[in-house]
């Protein structure tokens, strides 16, 4: 499984980066906004951490026409970047045309297995099931997930699953354990999916340890 950022915040990126596992970055537009920053600024700055790996760049308007038109745009911004797309009606008219000027998409906002499909088949390179708004209101996120990935693979359709809208870090192994292809995560949640309160004692053991046998070597 990829793990992309879901962030615009460049610290974030940057210190993640250092880990060697960030593939891509996801943004949208409440994400921008909390930057304080203009779009293209905020966005730029991302993809100039980026290079050459994914960037999600959500759409601004529920207009197919707009949707092409802003996702040509962004494209001009950097080759890296994956326009994201609202499902909807003008969404799937979008998502098909961005397929036909081969330019990659990420569908979002999925809340069930039928817009799933229905994105999936309308072209979209990317679709985004959100697992924690699922959650939130007693609906099966991860159940979703599991849907969307074995309906891609048996029809062997050109698209990835990205299990977003991650809360714990209980999501994060069962988008593994279901077979998402990325999971897209809050900076908070991959600190909290690396700590284990045995690690910290295991290593502080070890140094002690060690510490303690290095005291009785120079005796
Ligand atoms: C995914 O691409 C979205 O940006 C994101 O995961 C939404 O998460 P939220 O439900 O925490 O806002």
């Amino acid at each position: 499984m990829d793990f992309y950022l879901d962030t615009a915040d460049i610290n974030q990126i940057k210190e993640i980066d250092k880990w060697g596992i960030l593939r891509g970055v996801t943004t949208n537009p409440s994400i921008i906004a909390k930057t304080g920053r203009d779009y293209q600024d905020a966005v730029s700055e991302v993809l100039a951490i980026m290079g050459n790996r994914h960037v999600s760049v959500e759409t601004l308007k529920d207009d197919a026409d707009i949707i092409v038109e802003q996702g040509k745009k962004y494209r001009e911004w950097g080759n890296n970047v994956v326009v994201k797309v609202a499902t909807t009606e003008e969404g799937l008219k979008a998502l098909s045309q961005l397929r036909k000027l081969g330019i990659p998409t990420n569908a979002t906002l999925i809340f069930s297995l039928n817009q799933g499909i229905l994105a999936a088949e309308a072209g979209a390179n990317y679709i985004s099931p959100f697992v924690g708004r699922l959650d939130d209101i007693g609906s099966d996120g991860i159940g979703l997930v599991e849907d969307c990935v074995n309906y891609v693979e048996e029809n062997g359709l050109d698209c990835k699953i990205i299990s977003a809208s991650l809360r714990s870090p209980q999501h994060l192994e069962e988008s593994a354990k279901v077979g998402a292809h990325i999971a897209t995560c809050p900076y908070s949640l991959l600190q909290k999916a690396l700590k284990h309160p045995l690690n910290d004692l295991g290593l502080k053991a070890f140094l002690d340890d060690w510490e303690e046998a290095k005291r009785k070597l120079k005796k």
